[in-house]
């Protein structure tokens, strides 16, 4: 993960601690999400300040920590008098985030409780509030946990889902904190949930296909999935309403999205066709084996008692192509985006691609650079729109071409 992440830049997040275990993993958080860019503002609960110090938080926010509804706590009340400093930490905050949530809390806040900071920042803050639940299994299946929780779901609380695990009482079951990853993800989720994709369906695909020659080998290629997985991300920034994303690639999902998994270029094609059919968006990342083995060897090929095989191959549909007529048909997806890898004539070729392949955009980069491309961070590309528009980007991480293709992709389909 890249330190810095626009989406959670210039962001004021009040982040509530309470006296779980757990709490130690949101020294992490706070860690990530100052480097991410964000002004976070910490309130520990007593229990919370059991576990860990607000010397801590501190240190990694490089914020003053709120820990008191009476004492002199934080100098970022805006000049309020101490007493009121929870009102102003609310007002001015995008998101609330408790996290680790206790049974406790859960139970407070349900109830409107407002007898601490973490309780009467809750009902103060004009802001999304987030909760991640973090207990042991028994506590958090309790019904009056899930009751809470359905409560503070159903007031537009956003849930953050714990994961399955051992817990601090060496029992294994539902209730652990999921780790700091998958914690911002959910953050990010809220954030952007009002962005430019606001009820857009996208689907995108990723990975290099891979054509099975028998049960072990396969005819593959060197794409490594990053690109695509980017582009779902900053999909989910943009607030799309539904992500899909049809990979072969073993990269993590991003948190909202929803993984296909494929193999072939045909299984691609398939899984493409049916969910682009109502579709706002398409952004066809992956790089598609023109073409597979024509024979599929059932059992494993053998050296001792197999002469060395010669590989016919069988040419692939062009999935872009399929959809092209699918879209003559319906209309759907509405936008679609593909990208070209060239190692010649880069302009010429990724002209003829847009053209030829009915592409809103196409999103061209030269794989013969060093510094740029197939398995690395970095991508530098350009990107041609129908217009015969050229915009040369500079060398960039995927992430933020992840941003810049889907920035303009959203301002086409407004
Ligand atoms: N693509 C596709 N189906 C294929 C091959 C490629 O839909 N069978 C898509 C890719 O996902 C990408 C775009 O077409 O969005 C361009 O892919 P690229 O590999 O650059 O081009 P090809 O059409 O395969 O042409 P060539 O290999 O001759 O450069």
């Amino acid at each position: 993960m890249s330190a810095h992440i626009p989406i959670l830049a210039g962001k004021r997040i009040v982040l509530g601690v309470t006296g779980s275990i757990a709490c130690y993993k949101a020294v992490d958080l706070a860690s990530k999400l100052t480097q991410a860019g964000a002004a976070v503002d910490v309130i520990l609960s007593n229990a919370a300040g059991r576990f860990v110090t607000p010397l801590t938080f501190q240190a990694v926010t490089g914020r003053a920590v709120y820990t008191d509804l009476w004492g002199a706590t934080g100098d970022d009340s805006g000049g309020l008098p101490t007493h009121i400093a929870h009102v102003g930490l609310g007002e001015s905050a995008d998101i609330y985030a408790i996290i680790p949530a206790t049974a406790n809390t859960l139970s407070k806040l349900a109830h409107g409780a407002s007898d601490d900071l973490i309780s009467i920042t809750a009902l103060s803050a004009p802001c999304p509030l987030i909760v991640a639940p973090a207990m042991d299994g028994s506590m958090y299946d309790h019904p009056a946990t899930q009751a809470n929780i359905r409560t503070l779901t159903e007031r537009g609380a956003y849930l953050i889902p714990p994961d399955t695990g051992r817990f601090a009482s060496g029992m294994v079951g539902l209730g652990r904190l999921p780790e700091t990853p998958t914690l911002i993800g959910h953050l990010r989720r809220v954030v952007g949930r009002e962005g430019a994709l606001q009820g857009r369906k996208v689907v995108v695909s990723a990975g290099g296909t891979r054509e099975p020659l028998d049960p072990v080998r396969y005819i593959g290629n060197r794409s490594s999935g990053k690109q695509g997985h980017a582009i779902a991300q900053s999909a989910i920034d943009a607030g799309a309403r539904e992500v899909i994303l049809v990979t072969s690639s073993d990269l993590p999902t991003p948190v909202g999205v929803v993984r296909v998994p494929v193999e072939r270029a045909e299984e691609m094609e398939a899984a493409l066709v049916a969910h682009c059919a109502d579709a706002d968006l398409l952004v066809m990342v992956a790089a598609v084996a023109d073409f597979r083995p024509s024979r599929y060897a059932e059992r494993k090929i053998k050296k001792e008692t197999d002469a060395p095989p010669v590989i016919e191959l069988a040419a692939n549909n062009d999935i872009l192509l399929t959809l092209k007529a699918e879209r003559g048909r319906h209309g759907f997806p509405r936008v679609v985006v593909g990208f070209a890898a060239e190692s010649d004539d880069l302009l010429l070729h990724a002209a003829d691609k847009r053209q030829r392949k009915g592409l809103d955009l196409l999103v061209a980069n030269d794989i013969t650079a060093t510094d740029a491309g197939f398995s690395v961070d970095d991508n530098r590309v350009s990107i041609l729109d129908a217009a015969g528009n050229v915009q040369a980007l500079d060398l960039m991480s995927k992430a933020e071409v992840a941003d810049q293709v889907i920035e303009r992709a959203s301002a086409l389909l407004s």
